[in-house]
């Protein structure tokens, strides 16, 4: 059975005052009965983990370096993130892949050094509006999933978010039955390649434009394990209303 997850990215917002909205967070949920996880800038992820401590939310990273250490002026490595209090880290999000070029091979190389550091990677993966107009949403889905994750993984070191580059940030969302049909394929795929063990173990999220008020109804959708959220993680108040969605 998986544990569902509610997971916010807050993106690059939020200096030391957006720390109460954590202390919301966590008298709101004092015992969630889904995992609840935030990934605040790199510069609120100690604090931010001391702030949840002995809550049931948990800190995360929105990206790592492949590397341990070393001449890398303004990354971060996983044993970093880490060693700060983050559990997880996002990698291959759609905004890192366009802003900084980043591509599959670099992507399963951070994802592999945030497993060996013992974080979950949180790999993301979607497709932009052109490939699904062009009818290539599965064959871009499938090519992202086998580049970009490595075979380290497993149903506790790993989980996939399907982000439709379109709908982020945009308000528009993909019908439930596009939902289903890419969460069921990335199923298939990860039982194909990982057995059905550890495919079946793996939570997938659906992430882009997820709100209180759709959140119901795309968790409603086969092998959609949770969300991974962006503008509204930022507010307490709008991320309890996904949370209790889910609980
Ligand atoms: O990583 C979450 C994200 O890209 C979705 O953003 O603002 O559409 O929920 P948003």
């Amino acid at each position: 059975m998986r544990r569902r997850l509610a997971a916010g990215n807050w993106k690059m917002n939020g200096t030391g005052a957006a720390l109460s909205e954590l202390d919301t967070l966590t008298a709101t949920h004092p015992s969630p009965t889904v995992d609840i996880l935030i990934c605040p800038p790199a510069t609120l992820i100690h604090q931010a983990a001391q702030a949840v401590q002995g809550s049931g939310v948990a800190i995360g990273g929105q990206d790592c370096h492949a590397e341990v250490s070393g001449a890398h002026t303004g990354d971060l490595s996983a044993e970093m993130l880490k060693d700060a209090g983050a559990t997880s880290v996002i990698v291959g999000h759609s905004e890192r892949r366009e802003d900084h070029g980043e591509k599959d091979d670099d992507i399963r190389a951070k994802a592999r050094a945030a497993m060996n550091a013992g974080l979950t990677a949180i790999i993301c993966v979607g497709e932009s509006l052109e490939q699904r107009e062009a009818a290539n949403t599965l064959d871009i889905i499938g090519g992202q999933l086998s580049g970009s994750i490595p075979d380290l993984a497993t149903g506790e070191n790993l989980v996939v978010a399907y982000e439709p580059i379109w709908a982020i940030g945009t308000g528009k969302v993909p019908t439930l039955e596009e939902i289903g049909e890419v969460h069921d394929f990335i199923r298939a795929r990860l039982d194909r390649r990982f057995g059905e063990g550890v495919g079946r173990s793996v939570r997938l999220l659906y992430g882009g434009s997820v709100k209180p008020d759709n959140a119901a109804e795309i968790f409603g959708v086969s092998n959609v394990d949770g969300a991974l959220v962006g503008g509204a993680s930022l507010k307490a108040r709008d991320f309890s209303g996904i949370i209790s969605a889910l609980e």
